[in-house]
């Protein structure tokens, strides 16, 4: 439908927005691509060494995926979800730096907020565990990425369990060279400086 492409772009709008390179150039701490990973988000951002912007990265991400979700949903429902992955798209492939942004955590966990807040509960859990376990982001994110859909298709609806069963591949996907890094054992460390 033609609502479904308009909650798509809008979306994807909100989400292209690339609030840890915003943020951390308007701080004067230069381009975050150039440190640590080469990644927009708030793990990155936390290499810098400053918590504060690093928080900011992560609050910002995850509302624009939430703040998508909740104004497409206003019109209806079923546009949520479009908006919501449009969000996560955008994050992910901006056109304002050449379709390469981040992978996509915060924001799947600010739709996930707006969609079915006791799963992301859930993901908050999983996530706080294996990060204070292992000290590894990437790891808590790639295992709250699996627990996800697994825990919608329980508790929610099979279009929202659907949805989130894309994007935790999207993620993974997003996460092979964490991954390789991770299983070589030279991933980098929850706050350890890039
Ligand atoms: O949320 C992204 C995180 O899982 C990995 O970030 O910078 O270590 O690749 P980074």
């Amino acid at each position: 439908s033609y609502g479904g492409i308009l909650a798509l772009l809008f979306g994807y709008l909100l989400g292209s927005i690339p609030f840890g390179l915003l943020i951390t150039r308007a701080a004067g701490l230069g381009d975050v691509r150039k440190i640590g990973s080469g990644n927009i988000g708030a793990t990155n951002v936390l290499r810098t060494g400053n918590k504060g912007l690093a928080a900011a990265t992560l609050l910002l991400d995850a509302l624009k995926g939430t703040a998508a979700v909740l104004i497409a949903g206003r019109f209806a429902p079923e546009l949520a979800l479009w908006a919501g992955f449009g969000a996560f798209i955008g994050h992910l492939f901006p056109a304002w730096l050449g379709f390469k942004g981040g992978k996509g955590v915060a924001t799947y966990l600010g739709v996930l907020i707006g969609l079915a807040w006791q799963v992301a509960l859930i993901f908050a859990v999983v996530w706080l565990a294996v990060a204070v376990l292992f000290r590894y982001s990437s790891l808590a994110a790639l295992t709250a990425a699996v627990v996800v859909p697994i825990a919608l298709y329980f508790l929610s609806t099979p279009a929202i369990a659907g949805l989130f069963a894309v994007m935790s591949l999207i993620v993974i996907v997003k996460h092979r060279a964490n991954i390789s890094r991770l299983t070589a054992g030279t991933e980098g460390k929850i706050g350890a400086k890039g």
